[in-house]
Parts: structure tokens; C-alpha cells; sequence
């Protein structure tokens, strides 16, 4: 029996006695008929694979399992951030910064829950590998996370639920975007559907819908953060940030497997560019409606960031990018506020790592 009290050594030494006296069990042979034939095609594969294929290990997509790995990792509690100091900055915030807020936070809210009826209904449909669909799984679980964020931010700063989560309906710029992505929803969907339309679902919702709009949207809100106001809902948006930023880098790597495994689902940057280009126009009549100048950030920024995340994306799948090299960051603060490396610990509200379990190694 291990205790937390023991010192490593001691704890070290006493495993490597248990393991000389005590032999590991084997595993008794299974009552299978010998003579039988292999009822399944064992091998393993992203899509097509056999239905019944249930052998997580031996583990062939390595990243999906990290990824899987990681998000349990992540596990966070949005009830754990008390939102009372948002209260007060409510009152604070002027008319430009409260419609910037609202809009933009009431985006957020819309985008979660589309994406995870998207996931359920067309992304994990269709993949046959079990590690790769556990890591779909628990993406959808972390989605489900930052729905409970969001409806934590509403009851606990009382704002009025239907305007958030009905603004999309109301506003055409807001509705186009989600219009859009909804007929990539539909491309995505059907086991017997076209190979061609499932990458497009896939790329769009992977590196536009998470990799490029929904990042941009955390912007304006942390640039309020930067400034203490509404901080508390700043620091949930940071944990989800740090979730769609491993959303992004598993669907770039279930791309980039996809196009080797199955070579005619290879996307020609073509499309990619052309993908872009109707995200941005898209973007920018959002953007038009949604950010109102404010102290540290107004449109300008905004769209060079969305430019420069752009670029970034399609330098990420292997493309060349559709915007000017000189079309660099605008935001200096944007990799420190959704943190790869600083995190916010939400017991304690300091800058540091969390990550459940992060803590406990024998090394
Ligand atoms: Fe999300
Ligand atoms: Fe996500």
C-alpha cells in the first residue's frame, strides 16, 4: 500500500520488491474455437474499417490517443471560477464595449452547441478506428464543457437567455456564418456519402469554424480581460481557448492521416484557398456588425489577426498562405492569453499549470 507520505525511494524500492515476489497473472486462454475462422478484417482503419473493430491497442493513430490522453488531462470545472467580480465590470462597461461583449460572447454560445451536434451527427459517423473515435468523444464532451461555461456566465451574471442564445437568429451577419456551416454539417453526413464532401466538412469545421472563427472570436473579450473587465468570463474563455487550440491541432492531424491513408481524399489548395476566401468574407460582415472600437482593440486588429490565423492554417496543412508575409500578428498578447504553457489555475486564480493528474508522477 502506497502512501503520500512515503518518500519516493522507499516507494521505488518497495515496487521493485513486489515485482520479484509477486509474478504478473497471465491471462488464462480464451474458450475460442481454434479451428474458427478470423470472423473480422483486423486491420485497422480511419473510415471505411470494419463496424465491429473494438481493438483500442495495438494503438495505431498515436496522436488520437494523445489527444484523448490530453483532454482528460484538461478536465475543468467551469462552476470552479466564481463570476461575481464580473458584476461590478458589467455596470463599468460603455456602449461600444457592452454590444462587443454580448455579440460576441452570444456567438460563442451558438457555435458550441452547433459543433457539437456536428461531431455526434456527421464527424464521428463516419470513423471506424476506436482511439480515433474516443478522441472525437471527448471532444465532444470538452464542447459540452463550454456550453456549461457559457449557461454559467449567464445565470450567474443574469442576462437574459434568450437574447444570447437567439441573437444568431435575429442578426443576418451572425446567421450567415452558422448558415454556412451548416451545409458543411450536411456535407459531412451519411456513411455512403462523397469522400471529397466529408474532407471539406472536415477541413472547414477543423481549421476554420475552430482554427480560425472561433479564435478570433475569443479576442475582443480577452482584450477586455487585458483591461480587468469582465475578467472572470475572460478566464473561462482562456480554458476553452486551451481546449479548441488541441481541437485544432487533432483535426489538422486526422487530416493530414487522412490524406495517406486514403490519397484521393487529398485537398488541392484550390479549394483551400477558395475555403478561406469565403470564411474571411463571411468574417469580415461578422466583424462589421460585432466590434465597435474600443480601448486596445477595434476592427483593424481584428481582421489582421483573423489574416494572420488564416495564413497560419493553411502554412499548417501544407499551403501556401493567401496572405501577405508582412501580415504579422497584431495581437503580441494572443499566444500568452490562450496559454500553452501559462495556464490559470481555476482553485487558486494565479498563473500556473493545471492539469488533473499533471502532478502525480513517480519520476
Ligand atoms: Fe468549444
Ligand atoms: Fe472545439
Amino acid at each position: 500500500m502506497l502512501n503520500w507520505d512515503d518518500p519516493i525511494e522507499s516507494i521505488k524500492r518497495k515496487r521493485a520488491e513486489e515485482s520479484v515476489s509477486e509474478p504478473i497473472a497471465t491471462m488464462p486462454p480464451l474458450a475460442a474455437d481454434p479451428a474458427a475462422e478470423p470472423a473480422l478484417e483486423s486491420e485497422k482503419r480511419l473510415l471505411g474499417g470494419s463496424d465491429l473493430t473494438a481493438n483500442i491497442a495495438p494503438i495505431k493513430y498515436r496522436w488520437a490517443w494523445d489527444a484523448y490522453i490530453m483532454s482528460q488531462r484538461n478536465f475543468w470545472m467551469p462552476t470552479e471560477i466564481g463570476m461575481g467580480e464580473d458584476l461590478m465590470s458589467l455596470r463599468n462597461l460603455n456602449d461600444n464595449e457592452r454590444h462587443t461583449f454580448f455579440t460576441t460572447f452570444a456567438t460563442l454560445t451558438t457555435a458550441d452547441a452547433l459543433h457539437q451536434r456536428n461531431l455526434a451527427l456527421a464527424v464521428y459517423e463516419r470513423i471506424t478506428a476506436p482511439e480515433v473515435g474516443m478522441a472525437v468523444i471527448a471532444q465532444m464532451h470538452q464542447e459540452t464543457i463550454h456550453s456549461m461555461s457559457y449557461q454559467h456566465i449567464i445565470e450567474s451574471l443574469n442576462f437574459d437567455e434568450d437574447e444570447i442564445y437567439l441573437l444568431y437568429q435575429k442578426v443576418p451577419q451572425i446567421r450567415a456564418k452558422f448558415e454556412y456551416s451548416n451545409a458543411m454539417t450536411r456535407g459531412l453526413q451519411g456513411n455512403q456519402g462523397d469522400l471529397k464532401e466529408y474532407m471539406r466538412g472536415l477541413f472547414f469545421y477543423y481549421m476554420i469554424f475552430e482554427g480560425v472563427w472561433f479564435m478570433a472570436n475569443f479576442c475582443p473579450i480577452f482584450s477586455m480581460q487585458r483591461r480587468r473587465l469582465m475578467s472572470r468570463t475572460g478566464e473561462q474563455l482562456q480554458y476553452i481557448a486551451r481546449d479548441e487550440s488541441g481541437h485544432v491541432s487533432f483535426g489538422r492531424s486526422l487530416i493530414w492521416a487522412l490524406w495517406q491513408e486514403v490519397p484521393e481524399m487529398r485537398m488541392e489548395e484550390p479549394e483551400a484557398h477558395q475555403l478561406m476566401h469565403e470564411a474571411m468574407e463571411l468574417e469580415v460582415s461578422y466583424a462589421e456588425y460585432s466590434i465597435r472600437p474600443m480601448l486596445g482593440y477595434d476592427i483593424e486588429l481584428h481582421h489582421r489577426h483573423v489574416r494572420y490565423l488564416v495564413n497560419r492554417r493553411l502554412l499548417d496543412m501544407g499551403f501556401n498562405p493567401i496572405y501577405s508575409e508582412d501580415e504579422a500578428e497584431s495581437l503580441p498578447w494572443w499566444e500568452e492569453q490562450i496559454g500553452f504553457r501559462k495556464e490559470k489555475n481555476f482553485f487558486e486564480t494565479r498563473v500556473t499549470e493545471y492539469q488533473a493528474g499533471g502532478a502525480l508522477s513517480w519520476e
